[in-house]
């Protein structure tokens, strides 16, 4: 896993955004090509897999765990996989490098092979809890050795035969429920993930793509059961991975923040299961046009036109947390240029991302003049009606989303903002500085 040295990097006040970009593919989706790949017998095509360095260390993953994983000259990859229950010990430690996904993930892969293998990962990772899937995976009848608390580095013993369970989700994670089915896929019988939030469905979608029987049942109070039937015969199935709505996210409010602008964003999914963030800033008064709406790869499509707005502050529904849980860092930066304070509660899984993403932003709010108040699941953030001072100097902690948000918010405010470190940028968008900068936006800083 590559080394990356803090880089500061400035974002400055910027005259109006224009232009038409496509946003590099989704990291949910292109995790999940490459795990299903590596399980499917015969040749997966992946065009627009996301090359950012999470999803490139799930690739590693697969090639340490058996497949033949390659990238072609014109862009697109192919998995050679070995089959539901084909997969090779590795020799080496996995390693996920920054990446939540990557590593729940194969965790639950893994822990349906009869296979040793250890997973490491960055200081950021490091920090972040496991047991959500150790739980449920060593009822499968895996072991792990984890450092206290469940954290990694550790060493999963997968199970020699792996159980179905029945598994109530204790807390809203599509990365809990895909490491349970992973595992479920190499076991006999029905395993069975019970939903009370319905999250982002794409391991099921996948799934289902793949060849594997899948049901999905409304239960009484809203519950969802999603019942998989083990040992299948995993068939390849081209991908065409769609936009990220999460990394879209940056230039829609960049676009909505500086005055004047007007973008176009092609190819984003709007899996409603990952759309919150855009119908919370239609509901604040952002003029978003939702165009050309499709389907490609099994997820809804669409193209989006940004014109900027006067934002105002709203109360973001908690039910709707799950479906936009990636976006409330850029969201609070949106928040901040409201009229108004805007509510964001029920988000208390923010403190266990990439970094306590709400002790994160309010502290970088707060650099840049905006005042928050904070609580154990949630902030309040008082908009500044457009006047957003900036000035600020924001630490990362080494989160992707926390870097990004706060230049965004540089490029609308009174003054510059810096964050200490740009670096953990390319996880998941490696192309941002460049693809900002052709809609007009203006940053400096080191190596830039
Ligand atoms: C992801 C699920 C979410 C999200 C992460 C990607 C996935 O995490 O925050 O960036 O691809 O399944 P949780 O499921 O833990 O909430």
């Amino acid at each position: 896993m590559a080394h990356f040295p803090a880089t500061p990097l400035t974002a400055e006040p910027s005259d109006r955004l224009s232009g038409t970009v496509r946003v590099p593919g989704d990291k949910s989706i292109s995790h999940r090509a490459l795990i299903f790949g590596a399980l499917a017998v015969g040749e997966t095509r992946i065009m627009g897999l996301l090359e950012g360095a999470d999803v490139l260390a799930t690739a590693e993953a697969m090639r340490r765990l058996g497949a033949d994983v390659q990238r072609h000259a014109d862009g697109s990859w192919s998995v050679h996989g070995v089959g539901v229950g084909g997969l090779r010990e590795p020799d080496q430690p996995l390693d996920f490098g920054n990446s939540g996904t990557g590593a729940r993930l194969v965790m639950g892969l893994v822990a349906g092979h009869p296979i040793t293998a250890t997973f490491i990962g960055d200081a950021s990772l490091s920090r972040r809890p496991m047991g959500r899937v150790i739980a449920p995976l060593t009822d499968m009848g895996a072991t792990f050795h984890a450092r206290a608390g469940g954290r990694l580095p550790l060493t999963l013993i997968g199970a020699r035969r792996t159980m179905p369970i029945a598994y109530p989700l204790p807390v809203a994670s599509a990365q809990v429920k895909s490491a349970v089915l992973l595992a479920g896929l190499n076991a006999p019988g029905q395993t069975t993930v019970i939903e009370a939030t319905p999250t982002r469905d794409h391991t099921e979608r996948m799934l289902k793509a793949f060849g594997a029987e899948v049901q999905i049942e409304t239960g009484p109070r809203g519950l969802l059961a999603i019942r998989l039937t083990g040992e299948p015969e995993l068939r390849p199935c081209p991908i065409a991975v769609p936009g990220d709505p999460s990394s879209a996210a940056f230039p829609v409010v960049a676009a909505l923040l500086t005055p004047g602008s007007e973008i176009i964003v092609q190819g984003i999914t709007l899996n409603p299961h990952r759309a919150g963030l855009y119908t919370t800033l239609m509901e604040m008064g952002g003029d978003i046009e939702v165009m050309n709406q499709r389907e490609e790869g099994g997820e809804p499509v669409a193209d989006l036109r940004v014109r900027s707005s006067r934002l105002r502050g709203i109360d973001v529904p908690p039910e709707r947390a799950a479906s936009m849980i990636d976006e409330y860092p850029v969201l609070a930066v949106a928040a901040a240029f409201a009229e108004g304070e805007t509510k964001m509660l029920g988000i208390h899984e923010l403190r266990v991302k990439e970094s306590d993403r709400i002790a994160a932003t309010a502290s970088g709010l707060r650099a840049n003049g905006v005042k928050v108040r904070e609580s154990e699941d949630g902030m309040i953030v008082e908009g500044r009606g457009g006047a957003v001072a900036g000035a600020g100097h924001v630490a990362t902690h080494m989160d992707h989303r926390i870097a990004m948000s706060f230049l965004v918010m540089g490029l609308a405010a009174q003054k510059p903002v810096t964050v200490d470190d740009a670096s953990m940028i390319a996880t998941s968008f490696p192309d941002f500085v460049p693809l900002m900068r052709g809609l007009g936006a203006s940053f400096s800083g080191a190596g830039q």
